[in-house]
């Protein structure tokens, strides 16, 4: 009989592009001002990349994460990229990375889940792990938001920046540590309040469509304000009243960084306190799906994240899409 074995995140990696806007920067382009940013969502400042895609946010991380776990990039089995910012609508982003970091041997593929995506992609690495068909996976979460931001509207502008964040999953016997389970949802009803309008088959890119300026993200921050808000709190009770736990047990939630507010509420409703949840929304704002594996990268790399750490992470974006899912650090 086979072992039963799960996954588990036995490397980590990130990059962040050096040029850094900060909240002052843009009171020079827009109406806008520090306080109100601060207040209204927890941002400081965000890293923008001048030259390069996704592809490069993503191998830069991807090359930081082999490069520390010392693994050979001919080593990787499967690389899943979760992004909304693809460098074009085919080949997939997947493949550019496989060949910008060497992974001669693995295969890959894009997956689109907005700012769930690393939480979508996490589930799906780990089953190829589970299925003991794949060794090595890396998911990689990448967006070069800016790419998609209109610098001239407020309501989004000062949200968004750019980065890539990696794991690597492998093979785990011991079933107490390593990705236990997970709750994954999407309501396509909610696509109205957030999305880019056009360059997809429903609305080929056009003259009028740059015109009237639909190659921008689109998001009525109000109503994904108030959906985002009950929805990443109720997924992460949920993901606790399904493992039995309550927030006492939890070292660490790793919430998606879209808004302080959406993460200090979702911290009341789980019984944790602020001490134990990552942020560092301040110094990268919104990265889409690059948020939950930097936020992992850099409290792991800081000896915040310890193993036997009891996780959960937790996301809420377009689609909508949202999601938590519970895991035990599994590294020292
Ligand atoms: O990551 C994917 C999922 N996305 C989210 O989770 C984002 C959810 N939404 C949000 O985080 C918040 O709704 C925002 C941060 C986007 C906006 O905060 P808000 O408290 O919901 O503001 P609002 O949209 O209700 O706007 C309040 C006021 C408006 O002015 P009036 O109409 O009251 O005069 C806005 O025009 O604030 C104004 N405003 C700004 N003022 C200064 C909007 N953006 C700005 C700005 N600076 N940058």
């Amino acid at each position: 009989m086979t072992k039963k074995i799960n996954a588990a995140i036995t490397g980590v990696g990130m990059y962040v592009p050096d040029k850094v806007l900060d909240n002052k920067y843009f009171e020079s382009i827009v109406d806008t001002n520090d306080e109100w940013i601060m207040t209204r969502t927890g941002i400081k400042e965000r890293r923008i990349l001048e030259q390069g895609a996704t592809s490069d946010l993503a191998a830069g991380a991807i090359k930081n994460l082999l490069e520390t776990t010392g693994t050979d990039p001919e080593e990787i089995d499967l690389i899943i990229v979760a992004t909304v910012t693809p460098d074009m609508f085919f080949p997939a982003t997947a493949c550019l990375v496989q060949n910008k970091v060497g992974a001669k041997n693995a295969w890959g593929f894009d997956l689109s889940a907005a700012c769930s995506g690393f939480l979508f992609a996490l589930d799906t690495g780990s089953k190829f792990i589970e299925a003991g068909t794949h060794k090595k996976v890396i998911v990689v979460g990448a967006d070069k938001m800016s790419s998609i931001v209109d610098y001239t509207d407020r309501n989004t502008c000062i949200l968004f920046g750019d980065a890539g964040s990696a794991v690597l999953l492998e093979p785990n016997e011991d079933l107490n540590f390593g990705l236990q389970n997970s709750i994954l949802k999407v309501d396509g009803s909610g696509s109205e309040a957030l999305h880019m309008k056009a360059g997809g088959s429903a609305m080929p890119s056009s003259h009028e469509t740059i015109d009237n300026k639909y190659h921008y993200i689109y998001q009525d921050g109000k109503a994904v304000f108030k959906v985002a808000v009950k929805g990443m709190a109720d997924v992460s009770v949920e993901i606790l009243e399904k493992n039995n736990l309550t927030g006492d047990d939890i070292a660490w939630l790793v919430p998606h960084q879209a808004n302080l507010r959406i993460i200090d509420a979702t911290a009341k409703r789980m019984g944790l306190p602020k001490e134990r949840v990552t942020i560092n929304i301040d110094k990268y704002g919104n990265t889409t799906a690059a948020t939950i594996p930097l936020c992992l990268t850099e409290y792991y790399r800081d000896g915040k994240i310890k193993k036997g750490d009891k996780l959960v992470l937790a996301a809420f974006g377009g689609g909508f899409t949202w999601g938590a899912r519970y895991l035990v650090w599994s590294m020292d």
